[in-house]
Protein backbone atom coordinates (compact mmCIF):
# COMPACT_ATOMS: atom_id res chain seq x y z
CA UNK A 1 0.00 0.00 0.00
CA UNK A 2 1.32 3.70 -0.90
CA UNK A 3 2.56 5.25 2.18
CA UNK A 4 1.82 9.12 0.94
CA UNK A 5 -1.69 9.19 2.60
CA UNK A 6 0.14 8.51 6.00
CA UNK A 7 2.20 11.50 5.94
CA UNK A 8 0.93 14.41 8.01
CA UNK A 9 1.12 17.73 6.17
CA UNK A 10 0.99 20.81 8.69
CA UNK A 11 -0.82 24.46 8.01
CA UNK A 12 0.60 27.19 10.04
CA UNK A 13 -0.51 30.61 9.49
CA UNK A 14 1.00 33.68 10.72
CA UNK A 15 -1.09 37.06 11.59
CA UNK A 16 -0.33 40.13 13.35
CA UNK A 17 -1.55 43.74 12.53
CA UNK A 18 1.80 45.62 10.33
CA UNK A 19 4.46 45.74 12.33
CA UNK A 20 3.67 43.52 14.81
CA UNK A 21 7.23 41.30 13.97
CA UNK A 22 6.25 37.85 12.59
CA UNK A 23 8.20 38.06 9.88
CA UNK A 24 11.82 36.79 11.32
CA UNK A 25 9.63 34.12 13.42
CA UNK A 26 8.53 32.51 10.40
CA UNK A 27 12.27 32.33 8.69
CA UNK A 28 13.50 31.01 11.71
CA UNK A 29 10.92 28.29 12.16
CA UNK A 30 11.08 27.22 8.33
CA UNK A 31 14.81 26.98 9.20
CA UNK A 32 14.02 25.14 13.03
CA UNK A 33 11.42 22.22 10.90
CA UNK A 34 13.72 21.84 7.95
CA UNK A 35 16.31 20.89 10.50
CA UNK A 36 14.08 18.22 12.20
CA UNK A 37 14.03 16.49 8.42
CA UNK A 38 10.53 18.36 7.19
CA UNK A 39 9.89 19.41 3.89
CA UNK A 40 8.98 23.10 4.50
CA UNK A 41 6.76 25.22 1.81
CA UNK A 42 7.36 29.72 3.11
CA UNK A 43 4.58 31.07 1.40
CA UNK A 44 2.35 34.32 2.13
CA UNK A 45 -1.15 35.95 0.98
CA UNK A 46 -2.25 37.86 -0.68
CA UNK A 47 0.91 35.50 -3.15
CA UNK A 48 2.33 32.68 -3.52
CA UNK A 49 1.72 32.09 -7.14
CA UNK A 50 2.37 33.85 -10.10
CA UNK A 51 -1.04 34.82 -10.41
CA UNK A 52 -1.85 35.68 -7.09
CA UNK A 53 1.33 37.79 -6.26
CA UNK A 54 -0.14 39.82 -9.34
CA UNK A 55 -3.54 40.40 -7.35
CA UNK A 56 -1.30 41.32 -4.68
CA UNK A 57 0.24 43.92 -6.34
CA UNK A 58 -3.03 45.57 -7.42
CA UNK A 59 -4.55 45.08 -3.85
CA UNK A 60 -1.39 46.61 -2.15
CA UNK A 61 -0.83 49.58 -3.85
CA UNK A 62 -4.31 50.59 -6.29
CA UNK A 63 -7.52 51.96 -4.56
CA UNK A 64 -10.23 50.15 -4.49
CA UNK A 65 -13.20 49.72 -2.72
CA UNK A 66 -13.49 47.08 0.17
CA UNK A 67 -15.84 44.49 -2.17
CA UNK A 68 -13.39 44.54 -4.78
CA UNK A 69 -10.62 43.97 -2.19
CA UNK A 70 -12.30 41.05 -0.65
CA UNK A 71 -12.67 39.35 -4.14
CA UNK A 72 -9.18 40.18 -5.22
CA UNK A 73 -7.58 38.36 -1.89
CA UNK A 74 -9.93 35.25 -2.14
CA UNK A 75 -9.29 35.17 -5.96
CA UNK A 76 -5.46 35.17 -4.66
CA UNK A 77 -6.59 32.75 -2.36
CA UNK A 78 -8.31 29.94 -4.56
CA UNK A 79 -5.06 30.16 -6.84
CA UNK A 80 -2.87 29.85 -4.02
CA UNK A 81 -4.65 26.91 -1.96
CA UNK A 82 -5.02 24.96 -5.58
CA UNK A 83 -1.49 25.36 -6.90
CA UNK A 84 0.71 25.07 -3.69
CA UNK A 85 -0.97 24.75 -0.24
CA UNK A 86 -3.43 21.41 -1.00
CA UNK A 87 -0.14 20.27 -3.06
CA UNK A 88 2.46 20.56 -0.59
CA UNK A 89 0.05 19.02 2.65
CA UNK A 90 -0.97 16.17 0.17
CA UNK A 91 3.07 15.25 0.21
CA UNK A 92 2.98 15.63 4.26
CA UNK A 93 5.41 18.96 3.93
CA UNK A 94 4.78 21.83 6.41
CA UNK A 95 2.79 24.62 5.19
CA UNK A 96 4.24 28.01 6.88
CA UNK A 97 1.97 30.75 5.31
CA UNK A 98 2.36 33.97 6.06
CA UNK A 99 -1.34 35.50 6.73
CA UNK A 100 -4.20 33.87 5.87
CA UNK A 101 -8.23 34.22 5.61
CA UNK A 102 -8.00 35.45 9.05
CA UNK A 103 -6.00 38.61 7.44
CA UNK A 104 -9.03 39.29 5.34
CA UNK A 105 -11.86 39.58 8.47
CA UNK A 106 -9.09 41.35 10.08
CA UNK A 107 -8.26 43.81 7.51
CA UNK A 108 -11.77 43.94 4.78
CA UNK A 109 -14.10 42.87 7.82
CA UNK A 110 -13.05 45.13 10.89
CA UNK A 111 -10.53 47.37 9.09
CA UNK A 112 -12.45 48.17 6.32
CA UNK A 113 -16.29 47.42 8.02
CA UNK A 114 -16.57 45.25 5.12
CA UNK A 115 -20.00 42.25 5.68
CA UNK A 116 -18.23 39.52 7.62
CA UNK A 117 -21.26 37.34 6.82
CA UNK A 118 -20.28 37.90 2.75
CA UNK A 119 -16.70 36.97 3.48
CA UNK A 120 -17.64 33.88 5.80
CA UNK A 121 -19.49 32.57 2.17
CA UNK A 122 -16.48 33.38 0.28
CA UNK A 123 -14.39 31.46 2.76
CA UNK A 124 -16.53 28.22 2.62
CA UNK A 125 -16.57 28.35 -1.49
CA UNK A 126 -12.72 29.60 -1.79
CA UNK A 127 -11.60 27.13 1.01
CA UNK A 128 -13.55 23.99 -0.13
CA UNK A 129 -11.51 20.81 -0.85
CA UNK A 130 -11.73 17.50 -1.34
CA UNK A 131 -9.11 15.26 0.95
CA UNK A 132 -9.80 11.90 0.97
CA UNK A 133 -13.22 11.54 -0.88
CA UNK A 134 -14.41 14.25 1.60
CA UNK A 135 -15.27 17.53 1.19
CA UNK A 136 -14.22 19.64 3.93
CA UNK A 137 -13.19 23.84 4.21
CA UNK A 138 -9.49 24.08 4.80
CA UNK A 139 -8.36 25.95 7.89
CA UNK A 140 -4.88 26.36 9.06
CA UNK A 141 -4.08 23.12 11.64
CA UNK A 142 -3.12 26.52 14.11
CA UNK A 143 -3.20 30.15 13.62
CA UNK A 144 -0.28 31.85 15.68
CA UNK A 145 -1.58 35.73 15.79
CA UNK A 146 1.22 38.08 16.97
CA UNK A 147 -0.60 40.23 19.22
CA UNK A 148 0.82 44.02 19.35
CA UNK A 149 -1.15 47.20 20.43
CA UNK A 150 -1.57 49.62 17.29
CA UNK A 151 0.02 52.49 18.20
CA UNK A 152 3.51 50.14 18.93
CA UNK A 153 3.46 48.74 16.41
CA UNK A 154 3.16 52.49 14.25
CA UNK A 155 5.86 53.47 16.38
CA UNK A 156 7.91 50.31 14.90
CA UNK A 157 6.86 50.78 11.31
CA UNK A 158 7.19 54.42 11.58
CA UNK A 159 10.16 55.25 8.83
CA UNK A 160 11.82 51.80 8.48
CA UNK A 161 10.45 51.76 4.94
CA UNK A 162 7.80 52.91 2.17
CA UNK A 163 4.36 52.02 2.96
CA UNK A 164 2.14 50.29 1.08
CA UNK A 165 -1.68 51.41 1.04
CA UNK A 166 -2.50 49.39 4.21
CA UNK A 167 0.57 50.63 6.26
CA UNK A 168 -0.42 53.79 5.30
CA UNK A 169 -3.71 53.83 7.11
CA UNK A 170 -3.89 56.00 10.41
CA UNK A 171 -3.69 53.92 13.62
CA UNK A 172 -7.54 53.27 14.61
CA UNK A 173 -7.25 51.59 11.26
CA UNK A 174 -5.11 49.04 13.22
CA UNK A 175 -7.17 49.41 16.27
CA UNK A 176 -10.07 48.01 14.39
CA UNK A 177 -7.94 45.34 12.19
CA UNK A 178 -6.38 43.78 16.19
CA UNK A 179 -10.15 43.67 17.05
CA UNK A 180 -11.27 42.11 13.93
CA UNK A 181 -7.98 39.39 14.70
CA UNK A 182 -9.65 39.07 18.46
CA UNK A 183 -13.44 38.32 17.26
CA UNK A 184 -12.11 35.37 14.72
CA UNK A 185 -9.38 34.17 17.51
CA UNK A 186 -13.36 34.06 19.46
CA UNK A 187 -14.55 32.27 17.12
CA UNK A 188 -12.00 29.03 16.07
CA UNK A 189 -10.00 29.46 19.92
CA UNK A 190 -8.79 26.16 19.21
CA UNK A 191 -7.30 26.90 16.21
CA UNK A 192 -5.47 30.32 17.23
CA UNK A 193 -2.65 30.58 19.32
CA UNK A 194 -2.33 34.37 20.72
CA UNK A 195 1.09 35.43 21.37
CA UNK A 196 2.23 38.56 23.04
CA UNK A 197 4.01 40.39 20.67
CA UNK A 198 5.21 43.33 23.30
CA UNK A 199 8.23 41.60 24.06
CA UNK A 200 11.84 40.88 23.41
CA UNK A 201 12.17 39.12 20.16
CA UNK A 202 13.92 36.15 22.21
CA UNK A 203 10.24 36.07 24.16
CA UNK A 204 7.77 36.16 21.03
CA UNK A 205 10.34 33.24 19.66
CA UNK A 206 10.04 31.54 23.13
CA UNK A 207 6.87 31.69 22.90
CA UNK A 208 6.38 30.79 19.06
CA UNK A 209 8.09 27.51 19.92
CA UNK A 210 5.73 26.52 23.37
CA UNK A 211 3.17 26.76 20.62
CA UNK A 212 3.86 24.42 18.18
CA UNK A 213 5.46 21.98 20.91
CA UNK A 214 2.64 21.77 22.71
CA UNK A 215 0.39 20.59 19.72
CA UNK A 216 2.81 18.26 18.62
CA UNK A 217 3.96 19.97 15.72
CA UNK A 218 7.17 20.79 16.34
CA UNK A 219 9.80 18.13 18.37
P1 LIG B 1 2.34 41.86 4.82
O1 LIG B 1 1.90 40.49 5.07
O2 LIG B 1 2.43 42.75 6.00
O3 LIG B 1 3.67 41.77 4.02
P2 LIG B 1 4.92 42.76 4.07
O4 LIG B 1 5.51 42.51 5.43
O5 LIG B 1 5.75 42.30 2.93
O6 LIG B 1 4.34 44.14 3.89
O7 LIG B 1 1.43 42.62 3.73
C1 LIG B 1 0.24 42.18 3.30
C2 LIG B 1 -0.80 43.25 3.48
O8 LIG B 1 -2.02 42.80 2.89
C3 LIG B 1 -1.10 43.57 4.93
O9 LIG B 1 -1.18 44.97 5.11
C4 LIG B 1 -2.47 42.98 5.16
C5 LIG B 1 -3.09 42.96 3.80
N1 LIG B 1 -4.05 41.85 3.61
C6 LIG B 1 -5.39 42.14 3.49
O10 LIG B 1 -5.79 43.31 3.56
N2 LIG B 1 -6.28 41.12 3.31
C7 LIG B 1 -5.88 39.82 3.23
O11 LIG B 1 -6.73 38.90 3.08
C8 LIG B 1 -4.49 39.53 3.35
C9 LIG B 1 -4.01 38.12 3.26
C10 LIG B 1 -3.60 40.58 3.55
Amino acid sequence: MATAGLLQGSFISFEGIDGAGKSTHIDGLAKAFRDQGRVVTLTREPGGTMLAEKLRALVLNDPMDAMTEAFLVFAARRDHLYQVIEPALAQGQVVLCDRFTDATFAYQGGGRGFDTGLLSVLERMVQSVVVGGEERVRQPDVTIWFDLPAEIAAQRLAGTRVPDKFEAQPVEFFRRVADGYRRRMLESPTRFARIDANQTREAVWLDVLVVLRLRGLLA
